[in-house]
């Protein structure tokens, strides 16, 4: 049976935020950000090992229970492979997920399980829903055809020696790229969309984590 891993990013410092906290350390109802997703993978059946990304000076200070914790990088693509780097060679199979995204599903787990079971590389997305313009500066160039155009999303599920070889390659052209998918499409390789969840939000300002509160009030998560 093949493994799967999971690598939680949690490394980022949250600038935007404007907190003393990194990101991920900060409390949502109780709890700090990171335990979230962190939970959800745990509690997965089919994700064998589970390694978190943080902040080289919390290493310490994380719980090691069933997970393996170790420091980031400068940026967020070194914090994955910091990840990576720690998964053992069973897995063969990787999903890399953002702490700051705390409503991650199994059922978003399972789709792209089921995308790597196919043998495919993959994403979960969501459907642009604005009207989308291309502009300078504040003068439109033209409306573009919104159908082309999906929000990526974390988790995304690779093979991991296609991953590792994707970002061992940005690393030798100085490519950092905001996603992991944007390593491999650069390898000419095909990345699959899987449909998202308008809920797996990122907080990323304060009105995110306001917005994650009500979120988790309402939905009694
Ligand atoms: O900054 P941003 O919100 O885009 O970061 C996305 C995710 O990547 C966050 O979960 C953050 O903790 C993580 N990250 C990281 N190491 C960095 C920068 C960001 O693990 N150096």
């Amino acid at each position: 049976m093949k493994k799967s891993g999971v690598v939680i990013v949690a490394a980022g410092r949250g600038e935007r935020l404007k907190s003393d906290i990194p990101k991920a350390f900060i409390q949502l109802l109780g709890k700090p950000l990171y335990k979230y997703s962190l939970e959800v993978f745990l509690n997965h059946p089919d994700i064998d090992e589970v390694v978190l990304v943080v902040p080289s000076e919390k290493v310490g200070g994380v719980p090691k229970n069933r997970c393996q914790v170790v420091g980031g990088g400068a940026t967020r693509q070194e914090s994955v492979i910091n990840g990576l780097a720690a998964l053992s060679p069973k897995c063969e199979s990787v999903l890399v997920h953002d702490a700051a995204r705390p409503f991650v599903t199994d059922a978003l787990i399972d789709r792209l399980l089921a995308t790597l079971a196919e043998g495919k590389s993959g994403i979960v997305a969501w459907p642009v829903p604005d009207t989308l313009k291309r502009a300078k500066g504040d003068i439109i160039l033209e409306t573009v055809d919104r159908s082309h155009f999906w929000a990526a999303q974390t988790p995304q599920a690779f093979p991991v020696a296609i991953l590792k070889e994707a970002l061992q390659k940005a690393k030798e052209e100085n490519f950092v790229g905001t996603d992991e998918a944007s390593v491999v499409e650069r390898l000419g390789l095909e990345v699959c969309l899987v449909l998202g969840d308008a809920r797996n939000i990122k907080i990323t300002t304060q009105y995110d984590l306001t917005l994650a509160q009500a979120l988790l009030k309402y939905f009694n998560i």
